[in-house]
């Protein structure tokens, strides 16, 4: 509600009726729509979290044995190192070529609706079997994963005392104890977060510039809201290529070439861009959205048209973004 009443004022904002200077302060929404929650990431009922299914949903996640060859994690793409990314345009297939999509960062996924690019799958439990059954990302067969984590047994222990399901090492509880580690993948606290909440020093001009920019002219806060900068949406937002994304998903609109909304927390670490990669930076992005898309139906409304950015507007908006990032490359335990 408070976004959609932000949203309408922000479209009078960009429609440029009567001077800016006759709107109200919109600061005041703003820090309520941008707000971070207070307290631990939400889990649902049926997988409340707990120390000891973290701990074990942590090391599955770098646990090779899960690949059919016991060449791969998941790890092996969403690099820790790399904020969870690849550093590729796509990921790379067991058969040496590229897959579909780029590999996301797994930022924030406790509050997350819908998972995929296209939001094909509605948990993050049943989305963890998707890769380690794939047979070009992990090509894992279930028989064999149990057999091996059971023959190991300080894990079989784990296991035991973390479950009460038997036997203890099923896919159920493999699938349940990576979600609960999923879910602790919370992006940290940065200089924008303390300038929501009211810390005035906390961002350069330049960088409420950009903000103004994201929230005002741009138009970026139509798609990317909230704390994490996404309304778990999908959207077309113009981009080349014949990838039917949301499309071709039950729920999803036929021959609407829309995709999941990212958000936008980390960014500076998780490049290229896109569900396709096919931006290499930051800069390639906002060309996009001044004069880079294809105009086509199904082009979002909330895409503005014509927009242009002159130097000093891209710069703003580029440093704004930076400011959603961590200083130095997050690494979490
Ligand atoms: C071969 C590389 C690769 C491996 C291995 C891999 N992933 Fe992924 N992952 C991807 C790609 C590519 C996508 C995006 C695919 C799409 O949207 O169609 C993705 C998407 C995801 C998403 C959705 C994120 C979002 O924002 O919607 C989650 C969660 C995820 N992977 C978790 C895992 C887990 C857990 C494992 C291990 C069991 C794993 N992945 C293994 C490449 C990989
Ligand atoms: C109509 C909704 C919409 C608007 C408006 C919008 N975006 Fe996006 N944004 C998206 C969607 C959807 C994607 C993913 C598209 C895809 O990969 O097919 C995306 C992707 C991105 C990405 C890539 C993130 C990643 O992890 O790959 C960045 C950065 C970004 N947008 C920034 C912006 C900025 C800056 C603006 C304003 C100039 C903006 N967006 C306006 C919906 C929107």
């Amino acid at each position: 509600m408070i976004l959609r009443s932000a949203i309408v004022v922000m479209a009078l904002v960009i429609s440029n009726l009567p001077a800016p200077a006759q709107f109200p302060d919109l600061m005041p929404v703003w820090r309520q729509v941008f707000a971070r929650p207070a307290g631990r990431p939400p889990s649902p009922a049926n997988n409340p979290s707990t120390d000891a299914k973290v701990s074990l949903g942590r090391d599955l996640f770098h646990d090779t044995r899960l690949s059919g060859d016991g060449t791969r994690s998941c790890a092996t793409c969403h690099d820790p190192a790399r904020s969870f990314t690849d550093g590729r345009a796509r990921g790379a297939g067991l058969d040496g070529a590229a897959l579909q999509r780029n590999t996301p960062a797994l930022w924030n996924l406790a509050w997350g609706k819908s998972f995929y690019w296209d939001g094909r799958a509605s948990s993050i439990e049943a989305q963890a079997a998707f890769p380690i059954e794939h047979p070009n990302e992990m090509a894992g067969r279930w028989p064999e994963i149990i057999g091996r984590l059971k023959a190991d047994t300080t894990l079989d222990v784990r296991f035991h005392q973390a479950f009460t399901e038997r036997p203890a090492i099923q896919p159920v509880t493999i699938l349940t104890a990576l979600a609960d580690y999923e879910r602790t993948l919370v992006s940290p606290v940065t200089r924008f977060d303390r300038w929501i909440a009211g810390d005035q020093a906390a961002l350069t001009g330049a960088e409420i510039a950009g903000f103004r920019l994201f929230t005002g002219k741009a138009g970026c806060v139509g798609c990317h809201a909230g704390w994490r900068f996404t309304d778990d949406r999908f959207h077309d937002i113009g981009l080349e290529g014949d990838d039917p994304g949301r499309g071709v998903v039950p729920g999803g609109v036929a021959g609407l070439r829309a995709f999941k909304t990212p958000g936008l927390r980390e960014i500076r670490w998780t490049a290229p861009y896109m569900h396709d990669g096919s931006k290499a930076t930051l800069e390639a992005v906002l060309d996009h959205y001044s004069g880079g898309f294809v105009s086509r139906p199904g082009l979002s409304t909330n895409m503005v048209r014509g927009l242009t950015l002159d130097a000093e507007e891209r710069s703003a908006l580029l440093t704004f973004l930076a400011a959603l990032s961590s200083e130095a490359l997050p690494k979490p335990d």
